[in-house]
């Protein structure tokens, strides 16, 4: 896997000079608190180990050269000309960085940038906010820009909205910003005020992913987005003042479920029951209730699976051989849905037993393999080089 050395050695031998440095942009997974966070809700993730690397150094001719090591593919472009690219897509995400950073009025120049990431892409593991976040941060550093953490996340949901043409949360982008080590990140997605919550000691946080590509993401998303609207336009009738899903509780929107048609009832029930529980688990966890927690997370699986239908078979036949290992505290889908990873919290002596137990499982079900690993708390963006 692409280490600070690694990253280093491609860059010098790509370019045939020396990076002036490494940043570090870690990818997310979402312990609970799903599709909460376009409803102005709450969420709680965490920045993983696994990370995509940016090894950098300026350039004075306003243009930029990227090399993609992953892909071994090469972009370049001039800054003041920056349109989207369609041959090379990956290279959206650090064009639309760049096209933000100027739009905001920062003055920087071009660069060379050599990029290679441990974050599997297309997993509902964030490579894409690893890769703006990185992007931005990179030339924060290298024209010494005086950007906040929380501008740099929202500048890098931007470009996710109006250059690669996603219309996703801040959350990602969020928690690949600001995640700290052993931490999970409380964030109030309305104002954006977090707390920092504690990982269990004696739990593991597991990732299962089920190697299905989430091809229905897209277009189930916005129509998702478009529901809870929907929601909150006929709400707002008996509940003035309403400005999101955020804002109705549990016994509100049973009160008028009449309103709703029922799929739009469906949508607002899991949004609404989602906050409550990720304010709950939060309690759990600062309470020391790993099992509560765990429990909490089934339950949002059951809600994004039976009211949000997010969820596809595959995905819940991981869940549900997670959930059937002893040790398991709770086991969830993680991210938009339709395919990509699980997350489960398990006891740290369990987790081998877990592993085997779990990949059996999976394959006997579906006939495909998973790929599962341990993975830890980290810090969001930094430098790793120089120290
Ligand atoms: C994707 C989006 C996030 C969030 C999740 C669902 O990861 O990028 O903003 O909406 O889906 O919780």
């Amino acid at each position: 896997m692409i280490d600070a050395a690694g990253i280093q050695a491609l860059f010098a031998t790509h370019f045939g000079h020396a990076p002036g440095m490494v940043v570090r942009a870690p990818g997310r997974v979402n312990l609970i608190g799903e599709h909460t966070d376009y409803n102005d809700g709450f969420v709680l993730p965490a920045a993983i180990d696994r990370a995509t690397f940016i090894a950098a150094a300026p350039r004075s001719d306003r243009r930029v050269r990227v090399f993609a090591a992953d892909l071994n593919e090469s972009d370049e472009f001039a800054i003041d000309h920056i349109e989207s690219s369609g041959i090379r897509p990956w290279s959206n995400y650090i064009r639309g960085m760049v096209r933000a950073l100027l739009a905001a009025g920062h003055v920087i120049n071009g660069a060379d940038l050599v990029v290679s990431s441990s974050v599997p892409r297309g997993a509902g593991l964030s490579s894409s906010a690893a890769l703006e976040v990185a992007t931005g941060y990179v030339f924060q550093l290298l024209y010494g820009l005086n950007i906040l953490g929380e501008e740099l996340a929202l500048m890098a949901q931007a470009t996710e909205n109006h250059f690669v043409g996603v219309n996703c949360g801040i959350m990602d982008q969020f928690i690949v910003t600001l995640g700290q080590a052993h931490h999970a990140l409380l964030i109030d997605c309305r104002d954006l005020s977090y707390q920092a919550v504690s990982v269990p000691e004696n739990a593991a946080i597991v990732i299962c992913d089920s190697h299905i590509e989430r091809s229905l993401a897209a277009s189930a998303y916005n129509q998702r987005r478009a529901e809870c609207e929907h929601a909150v336009e006929i709400l707002s009738a008996s509940l003035p003042g309403i400005k999101a899903l955020r804002d109705v509780t549990s016994q509100q929107l049973q009160q008028h479920s009449q309103a709703l048609p029922s799929i739009v009832l469906q949508r607002a029930r899991h949004v609404i029951s989602e906050n409550e529980r990720v304010l709950s688990g939060v309690a759990a966890l600062r309470a020391g209730n790993v099992a509560e927690f765990g429990r909490l997370m089934n339950a949002s699986h059951a809600s994004m699976r039976d009211d949000y239908n997010v969820s596809i078979p595959e995905m819940d036949a991981l869940v549900a051989s997670a959930q059937r290992v002893s040790g398991c505290y709770g086991s969830r889908l993680t991210g938009a849905g339709f395919g990509g990873c699980t997350v489960s919290l398990v006891e740290n002596g369990a987790v081998e037993h877990f592993r085997h137990e779990v990949a059996a499982a999976y394959l006997a079900a579906t006939g495909r393999s998973a790929s599962i690993y341990v993975t830890h708390a980290a810090d969001g963006v930094g430098r790793i080089r120089p120290e």
